[in-house]
């Protein structure tokens, strides 16, 4: 109705519909204590400056301590006719303390309120997810302690490959979700300079200090320029962006977990805490937490898409298309945290089944490569003995043996180089302490690497 704060230019009410259409209040009221933050650093401001009086100041500051407490025990009235957070929290604190209430928004206007409240509600999530992301590293990085010399197959193509240690196999993972944080650091960097002041667009001509506010709120610097202050949601998409390459990530370990728990592989256990039952299937134990983490990728990339083409083409400054930058952020950060926490308390957890782990590469020809390295030794070039040990391994194949299980006369039938002091290499241990150098999986290689880690999570 005319009754609207900005109903003055208006001649017939807002049609009913279009009211809860356009009305943002229904999500963005979990901006609430972004949004008194940054009045109140406003009105601080504002008072520093002379616009208001050291008394008005007092008195906003205590209606918004009300307001707050309002919220925090439920009793606030949300009203969709009010819009969203920004009108229902100042109409309430001019209801509570009157008409000083309507100078808080002097100098100011919703679009560059609204700009400081997500950046404000993006950095606390950012810490947060920051703590989440090194508790899973720090048991990412434990795992692979335990398991430093634990052997298993290693693979390309899913095929067996060459063994690898199942300690080096977890900081492969570690590494990627090292990745991810340094990314999410660098969106935090960017992110964190205070748009307030751009007002509407244009600025103010307010004697405004924009230093000040700034300060205030923590962020490193005032932004640059009005019209981009109210109009970049590039943060949210940067987040978005880090939080889509973090679920692939996670989603990658699910997939070997999810495999790896089969029955076919059997080369890990997750406690039944982490799993569910079938409601048919008596003898059932899936892997639940894995398998969601995994699914819930879609929606962090369709929220990624959906703010990427939200910004597409949109003219400067603020448009109301801008409003629908909340919903996909908030449930990426909400996807992300439980992710996390999921994943926090259940890689620590992973058991592997050591023997069955051993079994498996032995099984695979596995040191193959290793078998045909020395001959290059005794001088073969490499493609003929790479000629010479598949020989052996077909051979190996039709009479179910593995290369180590021949004896020296039928290795030697495919090549007179083969002499005794080849069963050395061709052992799982051989073969994995073989690749010792900065990045490789000999054992002592692995415990290099937790080193270095341990290292760079200490520095956080
Ligand atoms: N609810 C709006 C949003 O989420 C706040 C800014 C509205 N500004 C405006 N001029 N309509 O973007």
């Amino acid at each position: 109705d005319t009754s609207h704060v900005w109903g003055g230019r208006f001649s017939e009410p807002t049609d009913a519909f279009v009211q809860r259409f356009t009305a943002s209040v229904g999500f963005d009221q979990r901006l609430a204590v972004q949004d008194i933050s940054g009045s109140l650093a406003h009105a601080d401001m504002l008072r520093h400056v002379g616009v208001l009086t050291a008394a008005e100041h007092r008195q906003i500051v205590d209606g918004m301590r009300q307001v707050q407490e309002e919220i925090d025990r439920g009793e606030f009235n949300w009203s969709t006719a009010l819009e969203d957070v920004h009108m229902n929290i100042e109409a309430r604190l001019t209801e509570l303390i009157g008409s000083t209430g309507k100078k808080l928004h002097t100098g100011r206007s919703r679009n560059d309120q609204v700009a400081t409240d997500i950046r404000l509600f993006l950095r606390d999530a950012i810490d947060t997810i920051s703590t989440a992301l090194t508790h899973l590293q720090r048991g990412a990085v434990s795992l692979a302690e335990a398991h430093a010399d634990t052997v298993m197959p290693g693979f390309t193509h899913l095929q067996t490959a060459q063994p690898v240690t199942f300690g080096h196999h977890v900081l492969a993972w570690n590494e990627m979700l090292e990745r991810d944080h340094g990314r999410l650091m660098d969106c935090r960097a960017r992110l964190n300079q205070c748009p307030l002041g751009a007002a509407a667009l244009a600025g103010t001509p307010y004697p405004i200090d924009r230093e000040h506010t700034a300060q205030a709120l923590g962020f490193d610097a005032p932004t640059a320029n009005s019209l981009d202050s109210v109009s970049d949601r590039d943060f949210a998409i940067e987040f978005c962006s880090f939080a889509a390459l973090l679920m692939t990530h996670l989603s990658r370990i699910s997939e070997e977990l999810v495999l790896w728990t089969s029955a076919q592989f059997d080369f890990v256990r997750l406690p039944d805490r982490f799993c569910t039952g079938s409601s048919i299937m008596p003898q059932k134990k899936n892997p639940d937490v894995p398998e969601l983490v995994r699914g819930k990728v879609g929606r962090v990339n369709g929220n990624l898409v959906a703010l990427l083409t939200l910004m597409k083409s949109q003219p400067l400054a603020y448009n109301k298309d801008n409003q629908e930058d909340k919903e996909p952020l908030f449930d990426t950060v909400d996807t992300v945290i439980d992710s996390l926490r999921a994943f926090g308390d259940m890689l620590p957890a992973v058991e592997p089944c050591v023997d069955n782990l051993r079994e498996a590469a032995r099984r695979g020809f596995s040191t193959a490569t290793d078998l045909a390295d020395y001959l290059v030794r005794k001088g073969m070039p490499f493609r003929d003995a790479h000629e010479v040990v598949g020989n052996a391994v077909a051979h190996g194949i039709d009479e179910g043996l593995d290369l180590a299980e021949m004896d020296l006369a039928t290795l030697q039938s495919f090549s007179t180089t083969i002499e005794q002091d080849v069963y050395g290499m061709l052992t799982l241990e051989g073969s994995v302490a073989a690749r010792n150098h900065i990045g490789g999986t000999a054992p002592e290689q692995v415990r290099a690497a937790i080193d270095r880690a341990r290292a760079l999570l200490e520095q956080r």
